[in-house]
């Protein structure tokens, strides 16, 4: 999408995207700019992160989701800076491979899995709710993802653990602070073209078609298709909708068997 066809719903608003630096972070904060918002970029990666708040004119604060100091101070920085927290995309996560079965997966990496895509998202609601009530407005966007919603039998059980929770949690704090203005939701992607994925079937062909046969639309999501439900849920364009699970998953979760 070119920039003279995005429209403007967030001009005024302040947003932290956490995991700015690469894949749905980045182009979600790209969009979230170019819709209005000024963007302060969190990430564990300096470098990335760096480059992505110079490229959108936003800040850049160097931020381990799964540290609560840092977290808080990244929270700080974004109201000491900009004066508010409109909107929180609580996005950054990890997959790693020995996140496998649970015949297989042990206890530290279930526990780094748990902390890297669970009890950050804890952590980060938390401490943007208390900006957000100030205001008596917001919109929190927590990053799940549709294994959350189905079982694979190729399991990641820490993972889809996490996100399983990362989607009660978000349903649970859209119904406490619905009165309050303060929207939550999860967005449930369906499996996205990052890098992460290009490289893991890269190596096997083969995988990645068996894959593509169950999601409706034939394709991996792209990263800006996922950025475009960001901007909606976080602009008032969304106002009645509230601790959702927003799936953004080419039909992969409506399908029994494959499509034609
Ligand atoms: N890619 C997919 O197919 C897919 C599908 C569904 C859900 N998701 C979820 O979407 C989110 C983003 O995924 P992606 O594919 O863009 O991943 P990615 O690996 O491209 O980007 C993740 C970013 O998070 C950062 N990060 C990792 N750990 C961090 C930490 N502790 N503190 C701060 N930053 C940290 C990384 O440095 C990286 O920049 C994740 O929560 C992931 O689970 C991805």
């Amino acid at each position: 999408m070119t920039e003279a066809q995005v429209c403007r719903r967030l001009t005024g608003r302040v947003a932290v995207v956490t995991g700015a630096g690469s894949g749905i972070g980045l182009a979600s904060a790209r969009r979230l700019a170019a819709e209005g918002a000024k963007v302060v970029c969190a990430d564990l990666d300096e470098a990335t992160g760096r480059a992505v708040a110079r490229e959108v004119g936003g800040l850049f604060v160097h931020t381990d989701v799964t540290d609560p100091y840092m977290v808080e101070a990244l929270f700080d920085e974004a109201y000491e800076t900009y004066g508010s927290v409109d909107v929180a995309f609580n996005n950054a996560g990890i997959s790693p491979p020995e996140d496998d079965s649970i015949l297989t997966t042990g206890l530290d990496t279930w526990r780094r899995v748990q902390e890297a895509n669970l009890t950050s998202v804890y952590l980060c609601c938390r401490s943007a709710l208390p900006y957000m009530r100030r205001h008596g407005r917001g919109s929190i966007i927590n990053t799940a993802s549709f294994v959350a919603r189905m079982g694979a039998a190729t399991s990641r059980i820490s993972y889809t653990a996490s996100k399983g929770g990362v989607l009660a949690m978000s349903r649970e704090l859209g119904v406490q602070f619905a009165r309050e203005g303060i929207r939550v939701n999860a967005l449930c992607p369906g499996p996205v073209d990052t890098a992460l994925l290009r490289e893991l079937f890269a190596e096997d062909p083969a995988r990645a078609a068996r894959r593509l046969v169950h999601i409706p639309v034939g394709r991996f999501a792209r990263p800006e298709e996922i950025a475009a439900a960001v901007a909606f849920l976080a602009s008032d364009d969304s106002s009645f909708i509230t601790a959702s699970e927003f799936l953004v998953d080419g039909g992969i979760s409506g399908a029994y068997v494959t499509s034609r």
